[in-house]
């Protein structure tokens, strides 16, 4: 099945996974769940940019006690040294991570090597907590040496765009989340 819409500028979709409809349901849920694991304390939200942005907008406003967002861009030192575990914050919060709950909010988890490097180098800024809420997970990650704590979907191994996720930096404010033809 092949889906006309305008905004794939002549681009087909080959199949939509998880349709508007259905990722609001998932976000609202995951709003609830997210509000039930922090009773107390202070939280912030972190969005990895770019794919988070249209997730996370949603989700905070699921999430029904106080909070506070910020970004984080990361950049790899590029292939060479992807073994090596460097990972680049381009933009960094300004706002302390000590003593606080920190959720970090990434559209896609796929070989989980951001993740792997992310979270090592934000666990070095001694948050009180630090969990993932990741809006798709393939379960590919063979050496993601985290538990991923908040889970939107279980991703089909196909490529996905949509929703915040991009190929070569389109598609991604498609209010779905398709894989492409
Ligand atoms: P990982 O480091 O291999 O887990 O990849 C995570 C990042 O790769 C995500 O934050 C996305 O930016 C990108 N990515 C992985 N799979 C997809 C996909 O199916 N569509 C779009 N981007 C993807
Ligand atoms: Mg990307």
């Amino acid at each position: 099945m092949t889906t006309a819409d305008p905004r794939l500028d002549g681009r087909a979709v080959k199949r939509i996974a998880f349709d508007a409809e259905r990722i609001a349901a998932r976000v609202h849920e995951l709003g609830e769940e997210v509000t039930a694991r922090y009773p107390e304390g202070d939280l912030l939200v972190l969005g990895l940019l770019k794919g988070s942005f249209i997730f996370l907008g949603d989700l905070v406003r699921q999430i029904r006690r106080p909070l506070q967002v910020d970004f984080l861009v990361a950049a790899s030192y590029g292939e060479a040294t992807e073994s090596s575990g460097h990972v680049r914050l381009v933009y960094d919060p300004e706002t302390t991570l000590e003593g606080k709950h920190i959720l970090l909010v990434e559209d896609i988890v796929d070989s989980g090597r951001t993740l792997n490097r992310l979270i090592g180098l934000l666990m070095e800024r001694r948050p009180r907590s630090l969990d993932v809420c990741a809006l798709l997970h393939k379960h590919v990650a063979e050496h993601l040496q985290y538990e991923v704590g908040f889970v939107g979907f279980d991703a089909p191994n196909e490529f996905l765009v949509g929703y915040g996720l991009d190929h070569a930096e389109n598609f991604r404010h498609l209010p779905y989340i398709a894989s492409l033809q």
